[in-house]
């Protein structure tokens, strides 16, 4: 209803500039027009849309806000445009106009997203002042020789599902990888490798990607006890950066290594990404750090380069620096970053040329990001109408509260934690159709527990909000009740089911009836219209705030005010101008589901 919205709103609008003409002079001339201030009703009972603008102008006015608000009403009644679209609006307390939409303009709007596969949602291209902007996801982004974890697949997940809005309202997405594939830790697994396993070093998988975890931690731990180590780990780093044809091989050895256990999952998990490792950024991280200089914003502290950041200080109250360069030399995180930033924003060919950069990582690293854009603004990089943002969360918390980890303490490798997703899917489906006497086929069983599986791992993810952390538990992203993936996928089922009853009877799913006149008579059914027609909002918003869970409440706001209209209202059973229109929200219900949950990067299902 987005469209209906900015109609009304606009109407209101020029129904207060002639209402008000010389405040509305005034408001124009300070640069801020008279706003409505329309808001989506807050009660059912108070119709579709409340518009507040009548409070803030009861001072410079010296009127009370009831008078305004009549004022105004008086001109909308004498505006066709909107007598065509609303009813006559309700003044309510101290001065809200309650608009109400007439039903037959919400039942055209029904009909005119029944044929459409885009819902109502407009691409970028087709709203005014708002063009496809090349955008970059950055998330995922595990660590090549490490072990990619709960917090990675997080990111992972909810990184594909910002990538899908964007790329739904039309904007060009990258969606990159920045695994952290160079650095000093390449340098202790060499060094420990060419003492323990030389044989990893030039032979592919000569060693178990498992093992090369256990040999990373060993290497680590020799790195922070062992000074003689610490040196022959900063030469072989060295070399690595200068190109030594060994080091190299090696290293590329271990990137593949880890690369195709990384790939596995996105595999599973379907989840496309570029990789563009740290590595990539390795050739510019000298001209940032000259940049800096050019620009007056480096100082070298204690050997460091340092940018200090403003606004951000430490316990003793001294400016807090981001250190770009060590005092051996070498580059950090920070400087990759920054480097990336770089890249990303200049214009091709020396660049992406993105208009608008999300990183999706943990609120560990929030910190991090803030320093990083901060010095990258100072230095002129980031270009106006660009966005730069940092999209964090939470950490993954097992049954307990705790940081998750394995009955042995160990941390939970993500292959395990999907395959019991999916096992515990398939031992309650099974359960299930014993319960029922229902006969299925082996694939069909090992097809859904699958789906089932993964959504419930995904949207378990996406259904919080990202910001605070959360608990990872089977059972409850498992119910089939609940803000869950199986009760949405039910919501679907339910309504396939429907479909094939009706066909068996010779009525389609609202197919062909878009030309029909849908007309509604019950509350259920009103309340299953509006509810439907609120999803270009929510993407509207998701795309802005970078909120998945607010996709996913709607959703399941959705399927709740679904589930109470199918159990209220007969739908086959009706009589037949009232199923023709029935079958048509149930189709659109579920094609409002099933598009909701592919922009979750969740499949659907027909049978579960
Ligand atoms: N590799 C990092 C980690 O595991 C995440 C990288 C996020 N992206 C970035 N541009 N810094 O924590």
């Amino acid at each position: 209803m987005l469209r209906l919205a900015h109609t009304l709103e606009a109407q209101l609008r020029a129904a207060m500039e002639r209402s008000f003409p010389e405040a509305a002079a005034h408001a124009r001339q300070a640069g801020a027009p008279l706003d409505p201030q329309l808001v989506p009703a807050s009660k059912p009972e108070f119709g579709d849309f409340q518009a507040n603008g009548a409070l803030p102008l009861a001072k410079p006015l010296g009127r009370k806000p009831r008078d305004i608000a009549t004022a105004i009403v008086e001109q909308l009644a004498a505006d066709p445009t909107f007598t065509a679209l609303a009813e006559a609006p309700q003044i309510a307390g101290p001065g809200f106009i309650n608009v109400t939409i007439r039903p037959e303009r919400l039942a055209a709007e029904v009909a005119a997203r029944l044929g459409d596969p885009r819902l109502g949602v407009p691409t970028a291209a087709e709203e005014a002042g708002d063009d496809p902007l090349p955008v970059i996801v950055d998330f995922s982004s595990p660590n090549i020789a490490k072990e990619m974890h709960v917090g990675h697949l997080r990111s992972t997940i909810i990184g594909d599902s910002l990538a899908r809005v964007l790329e739904f309202r039309g904007h060009p997405v990258l969606r990159l990888n920045h695994v952290g594939d160079w650095g000093t830790q390449f340098g202790m697994l060499i060094t420990h490798l060419k003492q323990v396993a030389p044989e990893a070093l030039d032979t592919a998988d000569a060693v178990d990607l498992g093992d090369l975890v256990a040999f990373y931690r060993q290497a680590k731990q020799r790195f922070d006890d062992d000074p003689a180590f610490q040196a022959a780990a900063r030469e072989e780093v060295v070399r690595l950066q200068g190109g030594d044809p060994l080091s190299l091989k090696a290293w590329h050895l271990l990137c593949d290594q880890s690369r195709r256990e990384f790939q596995k999952i996105y595999d599973r998990l379907a989840i496309r990404l570029s990789e563009r490792g740290e590595s990539f950024y390795n050739p510019f991280l000298g001209a940032v750090v000259d940049d800096l200089r050019a620009a007056g914003l480096l100082v070298v502290d204690d050997g460091a380069g340092c940018v200090f950041l403003e606004g951000v200080s430490g316990k003793d109250g001294a400016p807090l620096p981001l250190i770009v360069q060590k005092s051996d030399g070498g580059f950090n995180y920070a400087t990759t970053d920054l480097a990336a930033i770089r890249y990303r924003l200049a214009p091709p060919p020396s660049g992406d040329g993105a208009r608008r950069l999300i990183y999706v990582t943990d609120a560990g690293q929030s910190a991090h990001f803030a320093g990083v854009f901060q010095v990258a603004r100072r230095a002129g990089w980031i270009g106006e109408g660009v966005r730069v943002e940092h999209v964090p969360f939470g950490l993954v918390q097992g049954d307990d509260g705790k940081k998750l980890k394995t009955r042995a303490g160990d941390t939970v490798r993500l292959r395990d934690l999907l395959d019991e997703a999916v096992e515990r899917a398939e031992a309650d489906l099974r359960r299930r159709l014993a319960e029922e006497g229902r006969p299925e086929e082996e694939c069909f069983i090992q097809h859904v527990a699958t789906t089932v599986g993964l959504a419930a791992v995904k949207y378990a993810d996406l259904s919080t909000n990202r910001i605070t952390n959360y608990q990872f538990s089977f059972d409850r992203m498992l119910a089939l009740s609940g803000n869950t993936a199986p009760y949405l996928l039910y919501a679907l089922v339910r309504i396939a089911g429907i479909a094939r009853r009706g066909a068996a009877q010779g009525e389609g799913l609202g197919d062909g009836l878009a030309a029909g006149p849908l007309a509604f008579t019950e509350p259920q059914e009103w309340a299953l219209a509006r509810e439907l027609l609120k999803f270009d909002a929510v993407i509207a918003e998701v795309e802005e705030e970078l909120l998945p869970n607010r996709l996913c409440s709607y959703l399941f706001e959705l399927s709740q005010v679904f589930n109470r209209f199918y159990d209220q209202v007969p739908v086959l059973r009706a009589e037949e101008l009232a199923r023709g229109s029935r079958l048509a929200l149930c189709r659109l219900c579920a094609d409002t589901l099933g598009l909701g949950l592919g922009l979750l990067g969740i499949e659907s299902l027909e049978r579960m």
